[in-house]
């Protein structure tokens, strides 16, 4: 017998043991092996019953991704195969959880005859992040054994539940506490259901929790009508909910029959292979050049934050949110009591909103120490500054942490655009200082850019990615350049925004056209919501620097001038109804912006969509390539993770660089060039860019030289 899996004897039950680290994922192999093992249980006279359990951190993480590509998981047995095996076992099959057992080993789970789990035990079927529908059954069977809504919850969201949640929605028949062993109890259950005179229920065959559904036919169309919104775009949840409503509406062989259908088109379709893709860029992005895995890390066990403004105060909320505690100081007691109430009134909100019970509200606001006491700082593991963007200020700061701080403490700042060797520069601990860049706002957005300056140190870096997984967050390392990644990628494409409006276009109308594209929100909306205030100070900083020759968008200047600084006056780039954050295009703007083009001489002329979308998206494209080529991000889908989590990119478009190739590269090219050459400005193609499309490659085979 293959070493996949361990076969134990425990009176007259077999123990099968899953054993293919790291997360005894359904592969080909292990499969063949399971198989065997059920066989030779089932044939053996000997044998009562057959347990399944499994060696290692986790039972399982379920199917093996890599398979959907090269096609293995289809082949026999497949997983579907081998659930159908033990479902129509002549001896009752119990599988014994713990960790996590999800997608596949959740659907396996579910073909079972006894359930049990180390309390705990995360269980669910996220493949809808993956873009995909779970395909082995999941769909058809879960319902029946915890009913519609439940099941829908489950499958539409991908969120797992624990093993506790799954015995009161009678998923798992016994929890076994600390002190329990699984596979004893799992063992003695199997020996209960055997000694059971009649034969071992097939899930598939109950209906009794369908039988409820069927009363009840709007529960798909009203489910459909409760995910709109935040399902926007994406395939996969409105499959999911396709199948589930089969499992009700069909017999069995037809309900897996559809559900097998629905996996494969989603597996083969564009969303689910940028899902996919990001998803392992995910895990790409912790692999960073310099930092080796077994780099030390500070453990952090207490943190500050510097200044309670929009950023610290959200940045305090995520470590508070994390169970760190953290220490909040400001330089005015009346500044930092506003800060401290601005955090109340955040996470009273989400309480309101039910996301969270007042109980745990004030557990984490009690995490959080407002100071004006700097000294405090001395015992802290990392300091996040998030004062003004002044570099005198952040020097001044920064010569005063490094003073204070101890001498091992890492010490970071929230600058959006500042120079992080600079700022380092005026401590003794250059190589313990790194930017690390919350995206607003920052108790919501995952991203956190990781400024590596010249002197950041490995550990350094280790501990500020650790750090951000314990947030909650993405954290991606880039260089030191002005405003970094994200920011450098967005100014060109709202730069192009305010030419088009010049050129034809209004605001409502580009605003539209991306957010059909898949973003959250058009620019000028963005715009709105971050504050054309905002704006205009970015731009007297970069402006200077801005060659004679290229074009200058004034209008947003008026705005500014008129005082119409967006959201908080309620007028911006739209009007806003007090109360509302709805945007509504305003006569007022749009006489500006036809005066304006009258002022230039330029004859307004219809522009396309597809124009607006490729104006607005290859310039942010072509500045992604010039950041690869600087070595600023270390890859594409490091690029693309940054528009996904700081800007909402849509996931099922894989981020703008897996976008661009799939596009191709060719076409994005000439279509810059064709750009430059009537527009110029900083529209001139990128060199990599140009060198990948002639040689036909792609952003996503690149790797830095
Ligand atoms: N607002 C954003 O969307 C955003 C996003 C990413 C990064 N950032 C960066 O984060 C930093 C903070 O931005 P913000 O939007 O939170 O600004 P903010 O004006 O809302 O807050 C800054 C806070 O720092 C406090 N402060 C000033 N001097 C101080 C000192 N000496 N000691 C302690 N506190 C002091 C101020 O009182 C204020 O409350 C800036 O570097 C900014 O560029 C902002």
């Amino acid at each position: 017998m293959s070493q996949l899996v361990r076969i134990d004897r425990v009176d007259a039950v077999t123990v099968i043991t899953l054993d293919n680290p790291p997360v005894n994922a359904f592969a080909f192999d292990l499969r063949v092996a399971l198989r065997d093992a059920l066989v030779a249980g089932m044939d053996d006279d000997g044998v009562e019953a057959l347990v399944i359990a499994a060696a290692g951190r986790i039972f399982s993480a379920g199917a093996d991704i890599r398979e959907f590509d090269s096609g293995a998981s289809s082949d026999s047995p497949s997983l579907p195969e081998l659930i159908t095996t033990i479902e129509d076992a002549p001896k009752p099959v119990v599988v014994a959880l713990h960790g996590t057992a999800v997608g596949g080993a959740c659907e396996l789970a579910l073909g079972c005859h006894g359930r049990v789990a180390e309390a705990g035990t995360k269980i669910g079927l996220p493949e809808v992040t993956l873009g995909i529908v779970p395909g082995a059954g999941g769909t058809q069977r879960l319902p029946r054994v915890i009913g519609v809504a439940a099941a829908l919850d489950i499958i539409v969201s991908g969120k797992p539940i624990t093993a506790e949640r799954g015995r009161d929605l009678g998923l798992i028949d016994e929890v076994v506490g600390a002190d329990g062993d699984r596979v004893e109890v799992a063992v003695a259950l199997a020996h209960r259901l055997a000694t059971d005179s009649t034969a071992p229920a097939k899930t598939r065959e109950r209906d009794d929790l369908l039988a409820e559904a069927r009363e009840q036919p709007g529960i798909f169309d009203d489910y459909r009508g409760k995910i709109a919104r935040r399902a926007r775009g994406f395939e996969a949840p409105f499959a999911c909910i396709d199948c589930v409503e089969a499992a009700v509406t069909r017999p069995f062989a037809e309900g897996i029959a559809f559900e097998r259908e629905t996996f494969v088109r989603c597996r083969d379709s564009e969303q689910s292979k940028a899902q996919r893709y990001a998803f392992f860029a995910e895990r790409q992005a912790r692999k960073v050049r310099g930092v080796e895995r077994d780099t030390p890390e500070l453990t952090i066990a207490r943190a500050a934050v510097l200044g309670c403004g929009t950023m610290g105060g959200g940045i305090a909320m995520c470590f508070a949110n994390a169970g760190i505690p953290v220490i909040v100081t400001e330089s005015d007691q009346g500044v930092l009591d506003r800060g401290m109430e601005a955090i109340r009134r955040n996470y009273a909100s989400t309480v309101s909103k039910g996301r969270l019970s007042s109980d745990d509200a004030e557990a984490r606001i009690s995490l959080i120490e407002p100071s004006l006491d700097f000294d405090q700082l001395a015992d802290v593991d990392i300091v996040i500054e998030a004062v003004f963007e002044d570099m005198a200020l952040k020097k001044d700061i920064f010569g005063r942490l490094d003073a204070v701080c101890r001498a091992d403490a890492v010490l970071a700042t929230n600058t959006s655009s500042l120079d992080v060797n600079e700022i380092a520069s005026v401590t003794s601990r250059p190589e313990q200082v790194v930017g690390t860049h919350f995206f607003s706002p920052a108790n919501v957005m995952r991203l956190v850019e990781i400024v590596r300056g010249a002197a950041t140190s490995p550990e350094t870096l280790a501990t500020t990615l650790a750090l951000s997984r314990r947030l909650g967050k993405v954290g991606v390392v880039v260089g030191v350049c002005d405003s970094f990644a994200a920011n450098r990628m967005l100014y060109p494409y709202s730069r192009q925004a305010q030419f088009l409006i010049e050129e034809g276009a209004f605001p409502e109308q580009i605003d539209r056209v991306l957010y059909d594209f898949g973003l959250p929100m058009g620019p000028f909306a963005l715009s709105d919501l971050a504050g054309i205030d905002v704006g205009w100070r970015v731009r007297q900083h970069r402006e200077p620097t801005r060659p004679k020759n290229l074009r200058y968008s004034a209008i947003a200047d008026r705005l500014y001038e008129m005082g119409r600084y967006g959201q908080k006056t309620q007028k911006g780039w739209y009007r806003y109804e007090e109360g509302s954050r709805t945007p509504i295009p305003d006569p007022e703007v749009a006489d500006l912006i036809v005066s304006t083009s009258e002022a230039l001489g330029i004859e307004r002329r219809e522009i396309s969509d597809e124009e607006i979308l490729e104006r607005c998206m290859y310039p942010l494209i072509n500045e992604g390539a010039r950041i690869l080529d600087e070595g600023i991000a270390e890859r594409a889908s490091d690029l693309d993770l940054i528009w996904m989590h700081g800007f909402g990119f849509p996931r099922y478009r894989g981020g703008p660089m897996f976008y661009a190739d799939s596009v191709g590269l060719k076409h994005v090219y000439e279509t810059m060039k064709s750009f430059f050459e009537v527009h110029h400005d900083w529209l001139e193609p990128a060199p990599l860019l140009e060198h990948l499309a002639r040689e036909g490659r792609t952003f996503g085979e690149w790797t830095a030289p």
